[in-house]
């Protein structure tokens, strides 16, 4: 007997997607610890949301297809034509982040990067400080706080594009993004006729994880011994 061709294809690995809604999660409690002035939740949050993005570094180079920077990061005369044949009712899918996408998340991963980085160093002008911040002067600390304050509003402006992105990509082109990024997998229909998704294997993504959650925990011990 036949079997029907499988309408479903996955596309996402589960380390992407339990990324993407990890750092959605760990977002929203750094910038609710920061506002109520729970520091603790705040240095623990920040802390975990640094391992995975080392993780997501790390898995960009040598994870999934469709998770690789080779993949997704294309020259900016490929991103002109995207938009181009985008603006033109063009119907071309890509199986992971096209070509404008990708831009906008190597921008997200880097500015959230650099939130954490800031905050390493920052101190709340009371009696917390970042892990590093000792490392510095008290007025470099200062000023790396204040730093660190105007990147959380750049990263609110690029999630409200990626936000905006992905309502147009469901409202506009009738492509809805999100249940892959939750499910992992792409209806046929809205993928190339040619597909070649290599999974790297769970185990390296887990081996991955522990090496980058021994480095923010060894930033972290760190602090504790500089005080
Ligand atoms: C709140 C903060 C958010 C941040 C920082 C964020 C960040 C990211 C990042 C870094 C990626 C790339 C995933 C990867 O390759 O590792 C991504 C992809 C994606 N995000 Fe978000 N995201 C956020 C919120 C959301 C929300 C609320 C939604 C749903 C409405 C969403 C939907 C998506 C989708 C659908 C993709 C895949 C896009 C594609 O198919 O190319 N994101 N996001
Ligand atoms: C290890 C990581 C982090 C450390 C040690 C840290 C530390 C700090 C410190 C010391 C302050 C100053 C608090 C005050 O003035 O009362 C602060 C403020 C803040 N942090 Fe973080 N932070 C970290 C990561 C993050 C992350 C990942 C985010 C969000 C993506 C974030 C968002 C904020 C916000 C929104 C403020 C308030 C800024 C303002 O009022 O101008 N932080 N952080």
């Amino acid at each position: 007997m036949d079997r029907e061709p499988e309408t479903r294809v996955r596309v996402w690995d589960i380390p992407i997607r339990l990324f993407h809604w990890s750092i959605v999660v760990l977002l929203c409690v750094s910038w609710f610890s920061a506002e109520q002035g729970y520091m603790r939740a705040h240095l623990v949050s920040g802390l975990t949301l640094l391992a995975l993005l080392l993780f997501r570094i790390a898995w960009g180079l040598v994870g999934s297809t469709t998770a690789r920077f080779s993949n997704f990061l294309h020259p900016p005369r490929r991103v002109v034509g995207y938009l181009k044949g985008l603006a033109g009712g063009d119907k071309i899918f890509h199986a992971g982040h096209n070509p404008a996408g990708g831009w906008m998340v190597l921008a997200l991963i880097a500015v959230l990067l650099a939130q954490v980085a800031t905050g390493l160093f920052a101190n709340d002008g009371v009696r917390f400080h970042g892990p590093l911040a000792l490392l510095v002067s008290e007025d470099a600390s200062t000023r790396l706080t204040d730093i660190h304050g105007l990147i959380f509003n750049f990263i609110l402006l690029l999630v409200w594009c990626h936000i905006v992105a992905v309502g147009f990509y469901l409202l506009v082109k009738g492509d809805n993004l999100v249940w892959p990024m939750i499910t992992g997998k792409k209806h046929r229909a809205r993928l190339p006729a040619e597909l070649n998704i290599v999974f790297t294997r769970l185990y390296i993504a887990l081996l991955l994880l522990a090496v980058s959650a021994g480095i923010a925990a060894w930033i972290m011990i760190q602090g504790d011994s500089i005080l």
